[in-house]
C-alpha cells in the first residue's frame, strides 16, 4: 500500500477552491483552522442561531447558513454528526452546490449506508483523520500531522483524488501519511473498532477491573491508578514501540502476568462476539439502530451518558485531578 505524503499533494488545488466547512464541532473547528493556516481559508456553515456560531466568529471565520455556503463554495466538507448529514444534503447541499463541486466527508457512513445518494456531477471524497479534532489541531500546530485515510467514491471531474490529497495535506496529514482506502473499508473498520476495541471494550474493561478491586476492599484511588491511569502509559508505549516493544519496557513480572491474564479475558467467546459486532456493522443493523435512536432524540445514548457519568470512578478521577501536582 502506498503511503502518500506532502510530496504527492499539490496544495495549490485546495488553495484555488472556495471551501465551506459545515459544522464547527470536533472536526469542523480543527479542520477550518488547519485549512486557514495552510492558505485555504474556509467559510464556516452553521444553522441560524447555532450555539457554535460565536466560537467560529471569535476565531475570525465568516459564518453563513449551509444553503448560502453551499451556493458559494466549490468544496464542501460535511463535518456535522453523521445522523443529520442526509438532511443537510437534501435541504442545503443537493439544491445549491454548483455543478462539478466536491463533497468531502470525514467518515464514510452516509455514503456507505446509502443515506446520501450524491448528484452524479459531484466529486465525492473521504478525508478521514485518524483521531479527534483536538489532536488534528495540536499536531498541526506542533509542525506534525495526524495520519489520514482517503478515498474517492465518485470522480466526476477526473480530479477527485488530487483534490482529496490536497485537502488532506492542508490538514497537515501529508506530514504523517495519507493512506488510501474505500468509504466501505473506512466506515466498517471504524464502526467495528469503536464498539469492539476503543470506545466500547476498553472503558468496559476499566470499569470491570476497577469494580473487581474495589469490591474486594482495595482503595478506590489505588484501583483508579491501576486500572485507568496506567492505560495512558501503556497506550503511549504501544504507540511508540508496538505491542512487542511495549513488552520489552515492562517488568518480567508484568509480562508473565500478561501471558496468564490476557487470554482468560479475551476468550474465544469474546472473539466470536467481535465477529457478531462486525456482522451487525456490515449488514446495516447497527446503523439502523443508530438512526432510530437519533430520530427519537437519542434516549439510549442519553441514558448511557447518564450511567457513565454517575459511575463512582468519575468522582475518584475528579478528586485525583484536583490534587495532582501537574
Ligand atoms: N469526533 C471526531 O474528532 C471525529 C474524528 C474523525 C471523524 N469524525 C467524523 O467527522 C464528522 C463530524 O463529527 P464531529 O464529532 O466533529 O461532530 P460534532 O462535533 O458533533 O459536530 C457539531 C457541529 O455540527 C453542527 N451541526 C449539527 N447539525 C447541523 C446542521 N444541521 N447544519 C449545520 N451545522 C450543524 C453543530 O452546530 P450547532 O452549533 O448548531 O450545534 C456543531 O457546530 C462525522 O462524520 C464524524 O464521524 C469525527
Amino acid at each position: 500500500m502506498k503511503l502518500f505524503t506532502d510530496g504527492d499533494a499539490d496544495l495549490s488545488l485546495i488553495r484555488g477552491r472556495r471551501v465551506a466547512v459545515i459544522g464547527y464541532g470536533n472536526q469542523g473547528r480543527a479542520q477550518a483552522l488547519n485549512l486557514r493556516d495552510s492558505g485555504a481559508p474556509p467559510i464556516v456553515a452553521l444553522r441560524e442561531g447555532a450555539p457554535s456560531r460565536a466560537r467560529a466568529e471569535a476565531d475570525g471565520f465568516e459564518v453563513a447558513t449551509p444553503e448560502d455556503a453551499a451556493a458559494r463554495c466549490d468544496v464542501a466538507a460535511v463535518l456535522t454528526p453523521d445522523d443529520g448529514q442526509a438532511e443537510i444534503w437534501e435541504t442545503a447541499l443537493k439544491p445549491n452546490l454548483p455543478q462539478g463541486a466536491a463533497l468531502v466527508f470525514a467518515h464514510g457512513l452516509s455514503i456507505r449506508f446509502g443515506l446520501i445518494s450524491p448528484r452524479p456531477d459531484l466529486d465525492i471524497v473521504l478525508v478521514a483523520p485518524k483521531g479527534p479534532g483536538s489532536a488534528l489541531r495540536s499536531e498541526y500546530e506542533a509542525g506534525r500531522g495526524l495520519v489520514t485515510l482517503f478515498a474517492v467514491h465518485q470522480d466526476a471531474t477526473g480530479a477527485a483524488e488530487a483534490l482529496a490529497l490536497s485537502y488532506a495535506a492542508a490538514l497537515g496529514s501529508g506530514r504523517a501519511g495519507i493512506l488510501p482506502t474505500s468509504f466501505a473499508e473506512e466506515c466498517e473498520a471504524d464502526l467495528f473498532n469503536e464498539q469492539a476495541v476503543l470506545w466500547g471494550a476498553i472503558p468496559e474493561l476499566i470499569h470491570a477491573g476497577y469494580e473487581t478491586l474495589v469490591d474486594a476492599g482495595f482503595s478506590p484511588e489505588v484501583a483508579y491508578f491501576e486500572c485507568l491511569t496506567e492505560v495512558k502509559l501503556i497506550a503511549d508505549l504501544i504507540y511508540a514501540r508496538g505491542i512487542a516493544g511495549m513488552r520489552e519496557a515492562i517488568s518480567n513480572t508484568a509480562e508473565f502476568g500478561a501471558l496468564q491474564g490476557g487470554r482468560r479475558i479475551v476468550t474465544p467467546e469474546t472473539r466470536a462476539e467481535m465477529r457478531h459486532i462486525l456482522a451487525e456493522v456490515r449488514n446495516g443493523s447497527f446503523v439502523a439502530e443508530l438512526m432510530a435512536d437519533a430520530s427519537a432524540g437519542y434516549p439510549k445514548l442519553r441514558a448511557s451518558r447518564r450511567e457513565a457519568s454517575s459511575h463512582p470512578i468519575e468522582e475518584v478521577g475528579r478528586k485525583l485531578r484536583e490534587i495532582r501536582p501537574n
